[in-house]
């Protein structure tokens, strides 16, 4: 496999940040040859990285097998408003961002509000390694091996009561670190919200790390969500605040066009946005110039059908977008 996190983990990142064992490299083997589930089944292994911390590699069926984004792209092209509203406004002002120390707020419904360190709410122990497509709700797309903790853990460690039934999550939005804040883009916080079956779903992770770096600040470190099968813009950045709630909470893109971005924003090749069709997307993989990014059919849930679909049985998906 060209662009395998191989090639582009020795492209980009110098030989000491990591070192992988021997059955690590032994699956990637078996990944680059052929791809079977029966084949990695029995694969979950250690990989030290950068810091001397070990993360378990996932080589599940969540493990995505396309070619991967290169880390130049996954960090220079990037949304992330508060820094500005351009692709290249992140990479450019997200440096001014302190990262540590981080708490986050839990309340709501919860058994007890609290504050928690990063690392009280993401233990290090509980960190993953899972390689998942990024599809942008504006029709491009990426593939980025994460660091994460499932949020499932997370959640269990916040007690919610059994009254919640849904969890939102607030960027920071801090004008002095923050220039795009100062301007009215969006309504500050950034905020989003999943059901909580959602959440609580395997698949959603909360990343600190990409390509076994701690998270840069323009994908949103220190602590970011991943949700592969929804439009990117739920995959809130640099998370400050967790609220679990009874009703639906507001989002940030739901309520300033709410007929352009649904509050599930499910990927859906079936239900264009107003604007642009959602049938293909732009795939920033492998070699390829950026401007020449060869366009892919567009998946339903993102290629994770299989995974979710099921969340969504009794929802007519082209109302409920
Ligand atoms: N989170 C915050 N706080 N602010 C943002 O502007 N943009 C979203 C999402 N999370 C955004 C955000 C959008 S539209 C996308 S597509 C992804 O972040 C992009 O993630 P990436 O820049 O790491 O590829």
């Amino acid at each position: 496999m060209k662009n395998g996190l191989r090639d582009v983990l020795q492209a980009e990142t110098p030989e000491a940040v990591y070192m992988a064992r021997r059955r690590y490299l032994k699956w990637l083997g078996i990944a680059t040859a052929s791809w079977s589930l029966s084949a990695c089944a029995e694969q979950n292994d250690a990989v030290d990285i950068a810091d001397g911390t070990h993360v378990s590699v996932d080589s599940d069926p969540f493990t995505a097998e396309d070619p991967l984004t290169r880390f130049e792209d996954a960090t220079s092209y990037n949304n992330f408003y508060e820094f500005g509203t351009g692709k290249s406004d992140p990479r450019r002002y997200a440096g001014q961002l302190r990262t540590t120390p981080w708490e986050i707020e839990v309340s709501g419904m919860v058994e007890q509000p609290h504050t928690f360190s990063l690392t009280e709410l993401l233990p290090v122990e509980e960190r993953v390694e899972r390689v998942y497509r990024l599809r942008c709700v504006e029709a491009w797309s990426m593939v980025i091996p994460w660091i994460g903790v499932p949020l499932a853990n997370v959640i269990a460690r916040c007690r919610p009561t059994s009254e919640a039934r849904f969890v939102s999550f607030e960027s920071l939005a801090d004008p002095n670190q923050m220039p795009g804040v100062r301007s009215s883009a969006l309504d500050w916080p950034y905020t989003e919200a999943l059901r909580m079956d959602e959440a609580m779903h395997p698949l959603t992770l909360l990343a600190t790390g990409m390509y076994r770096r701690d998270l840069p600040a323009q994908n949103g470190a220190p602590i970011r969500l991943v949700v592969p099968w929804k439009y990117g813009f739920k995959s809130i950045k640099s998370i400050k605040r967790i609220r679990f709630t009874r009703e639906q909470p507001e989002t940030t893109w739901n309520r300033m066009q709410p007929s352009e971005y649904g509050f599930y924003a499910n990927v859906n090749p079936e239900v264009d946005h107003p604007r642009w069709s959602q049938r293909s997307e732009r795939r920033l993989a492998g070699d390829g110039n950026r401007a020449f990014a060869p366009r892919v059919p567009t998946l339903p849930f993102n290629g994770y059908a299989a995974q979710v679909a099921d969340l969504y049985r009794d929802m007519d998906l082209r109302t409920w977008f």
